[in-house]
Formats: structure tokens, C-alpha cells, sequence
């Protein structure tokens, strides 16, 4: 489902060949990236996926996964192979039913020639069957598969799904899944979306959960271990389906009393951002150590870190906003970040004033006079940070402050209009910083572009905005 880049060569090369029969063109390999110039490898040219079903095993006594993936997806081109992101061992690959070849190629390809060149425009089934320990594969010198003591979590941004299936690992390729995995009697299996079944045999139970919106690959999730799963309607009528480890001691309360309150915070939220886009919400609290929190689509992942100073509801907030900035509306390109982060921070600003701990203006000119102007703050661009500073502190901070310089701009009537309008302009589709710029412009009837340059592109701090209070 993902609305493809053309590249500017290939405009050129169109104006400068001659026309020749499509039949002469010979079918050529996929790219090996989707075109993000953050992260050149991430995604795949060739074919767009539209439902991912992974049905899987896991064992957390040893952290072996093994399982199917069975991916439906369209040509966009003639393909002689094309490329998967995986890190686990292959054990077969088959392409409309019948068995193809296929090797690992450079950090976290798998390249898969099918017997007979795939013609473009056509529906393909891919099946890949898989086994690993996903502890022991790394990429780049990392990984971001965490094992915990009864069980394991896949939750990170911008890479999580290599370690457990195979993708079109980038956000402008997003699609539905099922994911159903079997894991030892006494222990649960969370994803996203909502549970369809839970069954068991021999020592086994298998929890069958399925997104019916199209999800970016590292909105999936996957957490095993022993939860405790609580489950509720919001006042709005939103399904809520929220999981707690049974062993996060001294933070349990805590935990409790931030995510028990997702049905509250969504309607909340709601009343800025528009209609809930999901068909369920929550979140879960596994035993990890890590120490962020992620907007896995309808059940957000929180670190137990999140909830070690009492109960946290601004995370939440945070989180829960990106369902509607980041989940539902998907930025188009990672340099686009500043629309998750951004707008997730202005959400925590909305809810300091509704609790009465500070207006957003208050905390706008808390960011502003908090950071002088030879501090590295403000070397990073939010619009456009690069691949290493895209989880920078000013693309959240500075990034919120833009949004109060752009409400400040434009008036509080356009600003909320915009606020809403947005995530229903977009809704489950892809979008970027300029198209942002541009939707505002249209809403509000002026030309922004000085005013996003200035917060969102320089290098360097801005002059002191004219709407000021004084700092709280
Ligand atoms: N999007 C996440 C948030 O809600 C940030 C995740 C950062 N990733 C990481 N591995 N620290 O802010
Ligand atoms: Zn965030």
C-alpha cells in the first residue's frame, strides 16, 4: 500500500529513450532499498505488500522462534528476484506456490529469485518458512531484539522487524496483519489489533491477533512472557486491551494507574485530533530494560521506566496521540519524523493544561529560554535531523515549539482545524513535512513558509517569538 517515489533519473530516461515494446524490456532485480535517503537498505523496490499472516512459535527457555510468513503483495515492475528484510535462518521460500531460490545478502536482505520471472502489475503469495535465535542475529553492529526473564519483546523505531519476519521494512509500504503465535502453557502472546482466539494443545497455547488497518512494519509488535491482560470499553466505546507483566514488582501500581486510563486519554485525545482510527486500543508493560516507550499501533509498548516516579499519564498521552500522528497518517520518509514526534510532544502540552501544570505557551517559552543559543538544541533541525538525531531531543521539544509558533501564527480557529483536519486528510496513508506545510497553508490562508524555515529548518536559534508569557 505504499504510493511509489519515482526517482528524477528515471523521468529523464523516459524523455530521452525511444519507445520500445514492453514485452523487449527484460524483467530486472527489485531495489534492495524503497529510496529513503535516511536509510538507503530499508524497504524494497518491486512489489508492495498489502497483508503480512505470520503464524509462529516461540520458546523463551531457549529464544527460539520459528514460523511461516505468508505475504500477499503486487508487482510494480517486471522482477527477476526481489528483496526481503530478514535476519533469521530460511529454511524455504515459495512464490505463488512454487519453491524459489534464495540467499542473504548484505545486513538484512534476503534475496529471493523466483524459478520464473514474476511480470509486473500481478498479484504474488510469498511464503517464507523460518526458524532462529533472534538474540544471536545482529545488523549493523545491533539489535533491537530484547529478551526478558520470561519471554521476549519486539518493539523499537526505526528497525524491529528483522528479527522476527520478514518485510518491506519501511513505512510507506504499510498492510494488515495476522499474527498468531504459540507459545508454552502459562504464558501469553501480545500483538496488535485485537484477539481473535487463544487455543491450546500439548503444552502449548496459540493467541491469534489481527490488525484490520494497514500498519508500517515497525508499528508490529510482538511481546511473549507472563501478562496479565485487562480489557474494557471506553465512555467513547473504543475496545481496550491492555497486558501487564506479572513481574514488574514496585512498578506495578504505578503501571496500572497510567495505561488503565487509555480509554480516557483516547476519547480525550479524540476531541482534538478527531474520531479514534483503530478498532482497539491499549498498551503493555513487559519486564524490560529498555527505557522508552513506542506507538506500536493499538497497543502501545512502555518501558516499566516510564511508570519508576508514580503513575506517568503524559507518556500515555504521548503515545496515544501517535496513533492518529504517526500510525494512522505514516510519515512518507524518516526525515519526516518531526510530524510523530512533534505533534506527540504538542499532545503532553495540551494535557499539562488541561491538568492545570502549564499552559503549551508556558512550555513553549520553557523550551525557548531553557536552551541558549550556543546549546547543540538548536544545531538539529526537526524537519530534517538526519538518520542519527532523528530521536534528538529537539524533535520533540523544538518540534512542539514550532507547533506553537505555527497555532500562534496562523490563530487558534485555523490551528485546530488544522490539528483535526489532518489526521482525516491522511487517514491510514502516508505523508510528509512539506505536504504538511502545504495542508496548513490551505487551512489557514497564508504562506508559512518563513515561519516553518525558521522552526522547523535552521541551524540555529530563532528570535524570540512575539507571543510570550513569562517562563512558568
Ligand atoms: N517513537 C518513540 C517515542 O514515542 C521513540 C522511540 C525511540 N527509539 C528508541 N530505540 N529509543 O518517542
Ligand atoms: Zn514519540
Amino acid at each position: 500500500m505504499h504510493r511509489r517515489l519515482i526517482a528524477p533519473g528515471a523521468l529523464v530516461a523516459a524523455l530521452l529513450l525511444p519507445a520500445i515494446p514492453a514485452f523487449a524490456a527484460a524483467p530486472s532485480p527489485g531495489a534492495p532499498g524503497i529510496g529513503d535517503p535516511y536509510y538507503p537498505y530499508y524497504g524494497n523496490g518491486g512489489y508492495d505488500v498489502s497483508h503480512y499472516d505470520l503464524r509462529l512459535r516461540y520458546q523463551p527457555a531457549t529464544d527460539e522462534l520459528e514460523g511461516t510468513a505468508t505475504i500477499l503483495a503486487r508487482t510494480t515492475q517486471d522482477l527477476s528476484s526481489f528483496d526481503l528484510d530478514f535476519l533469521l535462518d530460511v529454511d524455504e521460500v515459495r512464490v505463488n506456490g512454487v519453491s524459489a531460490s534464495f540467499a542473504s545478502s548484505g545486513q538484512h536482505e534476503l534475496v529471493v529469485t523466483p524459478r520464473t520471472p514474476l511480470a509486473k502489475d500481478a498479484p504474488i503469495t510469498v511464503v517464507v518458512r523460518y526458524h532462529g535465535v533472534p538474540s544471536t542475529k545482529s545488523a549493523y553492529g545491533f539489535t533491537t531484539w530484547h529478551r526478558t526473564p520470561d519471554g521476549a519483546v519486539a518493539a523499537d523505531e526505526p528497525e524491529s522487524a528483522w528479527w522476527w519476519y520478514p518485510s518491506n521494512d519501511h513505512p510507506l509500504d504499510k498492510a494488515t496483519y495476522d499474527v498468531s503465535v504459540a507459545v508454552p502453557d502459562g504464558t501469553q502472546a501480545i500483538s496488535n489489533g485485537t484477539l481473535q482466539s487463544t487455543s491450546s494443545q500439548a503444552g502449548w497455547t496459540r493467541y491469534a491477533w489481527r490488525e484490520n488497518k494497514p500498519q508500517a512494519t515497525y508499528l508490529t509488535t510482538l511481546a511473549v512472557g507472563r501478562f496479565d491482560i485487562t480489557t474494557g470499553t471506553s465512555e467513547g466505546g473504543v475496545p481496550i486491551v491492555n497486558a501487564y507483566s506479572k513481574d514488574l514488582g514496585d512498578n506495578d501500581g504505578s503501571a496500572r494507574a497510567s495505561v488503565e486510563r487509555t480509554g480516557e486519554l483516547v476519547d480525550w485525545l479524540s476531541g482534538y485530533f478527531g474520531p479514534y482510527p483503530f478498532s482497539t486500543a491499549g498498551g503493555y508493560v513487559p519486564n524490560t530494560t529498555t527505557g522508552y516507550a513506542l506507538e506500536t499501533q493499538t497497543r502501545v509498548y512502555y518501558s516499566p521506566k516510564q511508570f519508576a516516579n508514580g503513575a506517568n499519564t503524559s507518556v500515555v498521552v504521548h503515545e496515544l496521540a501517535h496513533q492518529w500522528y504517526g500510525d494512522s497518517v505514516s510519515l512518507k520518509g524518516w526525515k519526516d519524523i518531526w510530524i510523530n514526534e512533534g505533534f506527540a510532544r504538542y499532545a503532553q502540552w495540551l494535557w499539562s493544561e488541561h491538568e492545570g501544570e502549564g499552559t503549551t505557551q508556558q512550555l513553549a517559552d520553557y523550551v525557548y529560554d531553557s536552551h541558549p543559543a550556543d546549546d547543540a538544541f538548536w544545531t538539529v533541525a526537526p524537519g530534517d535531523p538526519g538518520p542519527d538525531d532523528q530521536f534528538d531531543l529537539a524533535v520533540y521539544d523544538r518540534g512542539a515549539l514550532a507547533i506553537q509558533a505555527l497555532r500562534n501564527e496562523i490563530g487558534d480557529d485555523a490551528f485546530f482545524a488544522v490539528l483535526k483536519g489532518w489526521p482525516h486528510e491522511h487517514a491510514y496513508g502516508n505523508a510528509s513535512v512539506a505536504d504538511f506545510e502545504a495542508y496548513a497553508e490551505r487551512v489557514s490562508g497564508k504562506s508559512l513558509s518563513a515561519l516553518f524555515d525558521t522552526w522547523l529548518f535552521q541551524t540555529s536559534k530563532p528570535a524570540a517569538p512575539a507571543a510570550r508569557t513569562a517562563s512558568i
